[in-house]
């Protein structure tokens, strides 16, 4: 029989548990959820009761130790921690907080050295597929436009700095334009689409940025443009927010899934 895959869950919010549901619903012949972690202990002790395979509730330190697989859908504050703790532990990992990842040199090298896989899921966008597939063509250009009701923005620190007004926008505005690097820092909660299509495509730097506050909006809506030796490909992914927290799309937690389904099953397809 084929080994049962350990996952330990980091962050029991929304993303955690819609995961740890979907191991318990699809993958039980092939996965168990070993360990949860959660900053706030209750959240972890809910899921933990929630779950059939009954996880232990640890700090990330033993949860690393329990798994073969660490899941982190905590913060982008820890989630260069993790990958960090869970390869030197020689622990596959995978990360929901991708803006975290970025400016941090050497993710390939630390992995490989310790023969250990970094899994990075589409999120709540499309298009990787074409875009990873593209680049040995060569890649000329990638934008993210990104369109949101404003008040979905609402404390982000570009917006708190700069003193925008969100409910005085009455019609589609352009909030931000810059690199991808650049809107991580100004909108670090809402931008790990910007931080994944960077790590795919062309890095941070060059990857180029649009905020658009749209009070017509009711969904989050991302475009993805792509021009390079290939030709071009446009993509326009329009997500409803997850059960449970608005500020995340349900295809973020959906596009975990499958990755996950990827890693136990034995066929991939795509890209
Ligand atoms: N990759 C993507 O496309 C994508 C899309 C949406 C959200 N995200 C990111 O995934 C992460 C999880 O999203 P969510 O919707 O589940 O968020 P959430 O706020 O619903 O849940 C996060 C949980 O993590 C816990 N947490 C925070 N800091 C922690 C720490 N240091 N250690 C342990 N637990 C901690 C919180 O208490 C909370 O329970 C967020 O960082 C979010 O920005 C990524």
């Amino acid at each position: 029989m084929a080994k049962i895959l350990k996952i330990g869950i980091v962050g029991c919010g929304t993303i955690g548990p819609i995961l740890a549901k979907a191991v318990e619903k699809k993958f039980s012949s092939k996965a168990k959820v070993v360990a949860v972690c959660d900053i706030e202990k209750a959240k972890a002790r809910q899921l933990a009761k929630k779950l059939k395979s009954s996880p232990s509730v640890t700090p990330l330190k033993k949860l690393i130790g329990k798994s073969d697989l660490v899941i982190e859908a905590a913060s982008a504050a820890i989630s260069f921690d993790v990958v960090k703790k869970s390869i030197q532990a020689g622990k596959d990992v995978m990360i929901m907080s991708v803006g975290g990842l970025l400016g941090r040199p050497a993710l390939n090298s630390m992995a490989s050295k310790k023969n250990c896989r970094l899994y990075i899921p589409s999120g709540a966008i499309c298009g990787l597929d074409g875009l990873k597939g593209a680049s040995p063509a060569g890649i000329k250009q990638v934008t993210l436009t990104t369109r949101k009701p404003p008040m979905a923005l609402d404390g982000a620190p570009y917006i708190l700095k700069k003193r925008i007004n969100l409910k005085s926008i009455k019609k589609e505005t352009v909030v931000f334009s810059g690199s991808a690097k650049e809107a991580t820092k100004a909108f670090p909660k809402n931008i790990n689409v910007a931080a994944i299509l960077s790590l795919a495509g062309i890095g941070a730097a060059k990857t180029r940025v649009r905020i658009i506050a749209d009070p017509r909006m009711k969904r989050n809506v991302h475009q993805v443009d792509v021009e390079g030796g290939f030709g071009r490909l446009s993509t326009r992914t329009e997500n409803v927010p997850s059960p449970g927290n608005p500020k995340t799309s349900y295809l973020a937690a959906l596009s975990a899934i499958a990755t996950l389904e990827g890693i136990v099953g034995s066929v991939k397809i795509g890209t």
